[in-house]
């Protein structure tokens, strides 16, 4: 990055001192995670924002619906800025609130929605978690999925009755905790296609299922395939396979080990030096582990799968344009949720907060 860049983000972050928080998820550039004062992933980031009541801005480097998350976790008075208004998520954007009323309204036909729970993803936006809140479900995220799952069950009679999850808005993050964390069937889980009427599912497939899983998934996790597993033990003998569990069931049950962004940051930690590693999660992130760990082999488990577009349209260029902005005393790319909705998003943020563990 441009040396003038650096000095123009430094020489403004210095100007804010405390009235500015800025937070990076692990998925952003390195040019971007040299400015955060704290990177993590989207559930830390969620507490971390939530936990700076002193800022008086608060800029996320990540994508929208965790700038949202934030402004919803925060006090009144703190705004929180997106350096990119097109920093999206492909897999929020797969859930609209239309279709999961929608949705909704398909379960309550088929007299289902009494013993079912909403569950959304944090990858999913505002609107969504408050009609998580509204009835009566919960946030998670890919570090809390299994105890969110859990907590949902029990409040409709438990993991082994007949009660029911409405997971939004990856399918296969809901899978894979029903299938590994809590030792559900593959039967039990039904894909809900919000593009085909009823969801392209009968009745009885609907009363029948435990885990209806909204037909979602992230567009840079998808592509990690079982072939790009086995050509990694082909090529590298003794490597550990990790993988993030918004990957295919195909792929997590080929892998060693599944865990979210903060779960592969801390196996590598503590792997040992000499072993072999391939990751299958965003490349930015694989980079950065391989350049932290130089006793270490980090391979990507695919080559070809590239970086999320959307993390990566924050860049340098428009983080020092945010901050120079603020210091000039406009706020730029100001995320507001409005009032409403925010309440009840709060509800199912709130909830997942004080989830055990
Ligand atoms: P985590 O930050 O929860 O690991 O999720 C990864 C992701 O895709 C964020 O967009
Ligand atoms: Fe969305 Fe996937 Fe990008 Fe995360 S990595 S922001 S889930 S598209």
């Amino acid at each position: 990055s441009s040396p003038d860049l650096v000095e123009r983000a430094r020489a403004a972050k210095a100007a804010l001192g405390d009235r500015v928080f800025v937070l990076g998820h692990h998925y952003q550039r390195d040019e971007v995670i040299e400015f955060a004062d704290v990177t993590g992933d989207s559930f830390k980031l969620a507490r971390e924002a939530a936990a700076r009541p002193e800022a008086e801005f608060i800029v996320f480097c990540g994508v929208h619906f965790m700038a949202e998350s934030a402004d919803i976790l925060t006090t009144a008075d703190q705004q929180v800025v997106l350096p990119d208004l097109a920093a999206g998520c492909s897999m929020a954007d797969m859930a609209t609130i239309d279709q999961v009323e929608d949705a909704w309204d398909v379960l309550v036909e088929a007299g289902i929605a009494e013993s079912t729970v909403p569950v959304t993803y944090m990858n999913s936006t505002a609107a969504i978690k408050a009609f998580t809140g509204r009835h009566g479900g919960t946030v998670c995220t890919s570090s809390n999925a299994h105890v969110a799952l859990r907590w949902a069950f029990d409040k409709v009679g438990g993991v082994d009755g007949t009660g029911k999850i409405l997971f939004m808005p990856d399918q296969h993050l809901g899978r894979n905790t029903a299938l590994r964390d809590l030792g559900m069937r593959a039967e039990d889980c039904v894909v809900f296609d919000p593009r085909k009427p009823d969801g392209g599912l009968t009745t009885q497939e609907l009363r029948d299922a435990r885990m209806i899983l909204w037909r979602g998934h992230c567009s840079v996790h998808g592509r990690f395939s079982p072939e790009n597993v086995a050509q990694m033990r082909a090529n590298v003998p003794g490597v550990t396979v990790m993988v993030h569990p918004e990957c295919r069931n195909e792929v997590v049950a080929l892998a060693d080990k599944v865990g979210s962004t903060e779960f592969i940051i801390r196996a590598l930690d503590a792997a040992e030096p000499g072993s072999s590693w391939a990751i299958g999660t965003e490349l930015n992130l694989v980079r950065r582990l391989a350049k932290a760990h130089p006793d270490k082999q980090v391979h990507y488990l695919d080559s070809t799968v590239c970086f999320c577009s959307t993390m990566n349209r924050i860049d340098l260029p428009h983080l020092v344009w945010s901050l120079e902005q603020l210091v000039a005393g406009t706020v730029p790319n100001r995320i507001v949720v409005d009032a409403d909705d925010a309440h009840w998003a709060r509800v199912a943020l709130d909830q997942m907060l004080a989830l055990p563990g």
